[in-house]
């Protein structure tokens, strides 16, 4: 079975051709980051635009790239929401044209659903599951007794994990998205500034942000006001392992309280070193499963492979009334 998946939700125009669920065929992606960073972060309208720019050349160079023809697809996939509403438009539009003209079944995807399911990519899933989910926009904690059962655990109770590293990168002046530098530059430094864990040891699964981001930025102003250096590499370290401290620990205590199979960890946070050494060093006996880097970040191949499975599982598809939705809720979209 060839599904065509496409995803527009943020910055990266993507379209991808995945065999039966697992053989990526192509997973061409074209990234505004370029662009987004002169503004240090995200600019909607010019996101939505681009897209538009993108969308047709990426979708020629997808089928190229795989050596296939429009006729051989068997399903088309693609991201619904949550997103920013205009990039979301320009995928859904773009599949429905390309299932209206080569006439294809049409099934909408939710974005977190193709980053956990990116793991499927890579290793084979085992229910029940704990999947930590740890974005730009998103960290959650979800269980799944089996396929597309989403039951979200906890959650962030303020800001993102991802959205968090890239504010911290901004306050030390790191470029946009800053979450790859401060790792790279946390594996240079030590854990000299002993932020706090918040939410380490209380007994529920939610998370946040907020107050360490506020600590780093505090640190940093009062040190420009005393005329300090701020050790750049040790403040991302310290950073990081407060981070990534909360992360592993709250996983893995879910995972045992739920004697599951299998770790999934998913979203453009899961490429981060820390992170992984983190897992490996405390995971015991349990099975961990993080995306190569590729399929960490946004990219079409998540999708087409999270569609697969859900047409697997359920066989209901959509029709050419699709929309997009900004928000959209996991558990609400594949409720049984
Ligand atoms: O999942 P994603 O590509 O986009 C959405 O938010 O949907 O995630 C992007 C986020 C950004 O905040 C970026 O800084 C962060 O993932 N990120 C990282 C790393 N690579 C990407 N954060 C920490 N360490 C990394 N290595």
């Amino acid at each position: 079975m060839l599904v065509l998946g496409i995803e527009s939700s943020c910055d990266e125009t993507s379209v991808a051709i995945v065999k039966d669920g697992k053989e990526v065929l192509c997973n061409v992606i074209n990234s505004q980051i370029d662009i987004h960073k002169l503004f240090g972060g995200v600019v909607p309208e010019i996101a939505s635009r681009h897209h538009v720019y993108q969308i047709s050349m990426v979708f020629e160079e997808a089928f190229k790239q795989a050596n296939v023809k429009p006729e051989d697809i068997d399903l088309v996939a693609v991201t619904k929401g949550p997103g920013l509403i205009g990039s979301l438009l320009v995928g859904v539009n773009a599949a429905k044209t390309f299932a209206l003209t080569y006439n294809k079944p049409l099934i909408g995807v939710h974005h977190l659903a193709g980053h956990i399911y990116a793991n499927a990519i890579e290793h084979d899933m085992k229910f029940p599951a704990v999947a930590l989910l740890v974005s730009g926009g998103n960290t959650e904690l979800i269980y799944m007794q089996d396929h597309f059962r989403f039951e979200v655990i906890g959650q962030t109770l303020d800001d993102a994990v991802g959205e968090a590293y890239d504010k911290v990168a901004r306050v030390i002046g790191l470029s946009y998205p800053g979450g790859p530098i401060v790792d790279k530059l946390a594996h240079e430094g030590n854990d000299t500034y002993h932020l706090p864990r918040v939410y380490l040891d209380d007994n529920s699964y939610n998370f946040s942000f907020s107050g360490l981001k506020s600590a780093v930025i505090n640190l940093v102003h009062n040190a420009n006001q005393r005329g300090e250096e701020i050790n750049r590499e040790n403040l991302c370290c310290s950073f990081q392992a407060s981070v990534c401290e909360v992360l592993v620990n709250k996983t893995l205590k879910l995972a045992k309280e739920k004697n599951v199979k299998q770790v999934i960890v998913a979203g453009g946070v899961s490429a981060n070193r820390g992170l992984k050494e983190l897992f490996t060093a405390q995971k015991g006996n349990l099975e961990v499963c993080i995306p190569s880097i590729k399929y960490c970040t946004d990219n079409a191949a998540m999708i087409a492979v999270a569609g697969y499975y859900q047409y697997q599982t359920n066989h209901k598809l959509d029709d050419l009334s699709l929309n997009a939705y900004a928000s959209l809720e996991l558990e609400e979209m594949y409720e049984i």
